[in-house]
């Protein structure tokens, strides 16, 4: 099996371009999960603060045996916390559910553009100390539009290292996409199998038929020849392993562009909409 390649970003760190997602992973069984995972040769995990199980995943990690180098660790900043001195709370709280002195990617989770009199930007710039004390070796941002993202560009200094949004074979979301693109912005593609609602898809299914291959790992592989950054969730160990072999085969032009295809632009959104999102937890 061919190993995980790597993303170069725009602050000369490398990302491996497979990770292991945990939201929607119950807080105790985090750390098996994530044990699992590393078992397997996963070397990234995205957490966040909202899923409550940094904790989890800080042990797995701690007790893995493994280099701290050679691990990728990220995770984001809670919605309710945007205000600079929460979001300087928010940080050192996360360190320490995690057990440990340095993040590799700090995220704010969500824009909120219609919370907090819009201000994103005195957000990002409390992340942009983080990454001048090397407390987070890289930030960036989740949910950014192109809209968000060309207000930080004129009004902070640190370009965000990635932007974490979703995409799947039913919301391509190129132009955000093409923007990271441009722009030296890496993008990550949550939710890469839309949580398993593309998997019956015919289109899929019969590449994957072809292949000898599963619908999911069709999926993942297109991600990866699309350049992006992907991070699957599964409690179920057969996934978690099944989901990590996307290395030793490839999907032809014409596969990958029959996936991108699919695209059914807003009506293809698991998710909420970044624009109008404003959820702040009690
Ligand atoms: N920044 C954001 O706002 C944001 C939002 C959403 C997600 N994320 C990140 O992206 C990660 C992945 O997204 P996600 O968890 O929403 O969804 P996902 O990875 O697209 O899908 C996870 C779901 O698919 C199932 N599944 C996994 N592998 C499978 C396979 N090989 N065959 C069939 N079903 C499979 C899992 O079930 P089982 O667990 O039962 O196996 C789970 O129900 C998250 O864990 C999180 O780290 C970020």
């Amino acid at each position: 099996m061919g190993t995980v390649p790597t993303i170069n970003l725009n602050n000369g760190q490398t990302i491996p371009q497979l990770g292991f997602g945990v939201f929607q992973i119950d807080p105790a069984e985090t750390a098996d999960a994530v044990r699992q995972a590393l078992e397997i040769g996963y070397r990234h995990i995205d957490t966040a603060e909202m899923y409550g199980n940094e904790a989890g995943v800080g042990e797995a990690v701690r007790s893995s045996g493994l280099d701290r180098d050679d691990l990728w660790v990220t995770s984001k900043l809670n919605n309710g916390f945007h205000r600079p001195d929460d979001a300087r709370r928010a940080f050192d709280d996360t360190l320490a559910a995690l057990g440990l002195d340095h993040v590799d990617l700090f995220l704010i989770h969500w824009p909120l553009p219609t919370q907090y009199d819009g201000d994103y930007v005195s957000t990002w710039k409390t992340l942009e100390e983080f990454y001048h004390d090397g407390r987070a070796r890289s930030i960036g941002v989740s949910n950014f539009q192109p809209t968000h993202l060309r207000r930080l560009a004129q009004e902070s200094d640190v370009v965000p290292a990635v932007n974490q949004v979703e995409v799947h074979p039913y919301l391509t979301n190129e132009e955000v996409r093409a923007y990271g693109r441009d722009h030296g912005i890496a993008t990550e593609a949550w939710s890469p199998i839309a949580q398993g609602g593309v998997l019956h898809d015919p289109e899929i299914t019969v590449i994957a038929d072809r292949l000898g291959k599963t619908a999911a790992q069709v999926v993942l592989r297109w991600h990866v020849q699309r350049g992006d950054i992907i991070f699957p969730k599964s409690t179920t160990p057969s996934r978690i392993r099944e989901n990590f072999e996307i290395f030793d085969f490839e999907l032809t032009d014409a596969d990958v562009t029959a996936i991108s295809a699919l695209d059914k632009g807003e009506e293809g959104r698991t998710g909420p909409n970044p624009d109008v999102f404003d959820y702040i937890p009690a």
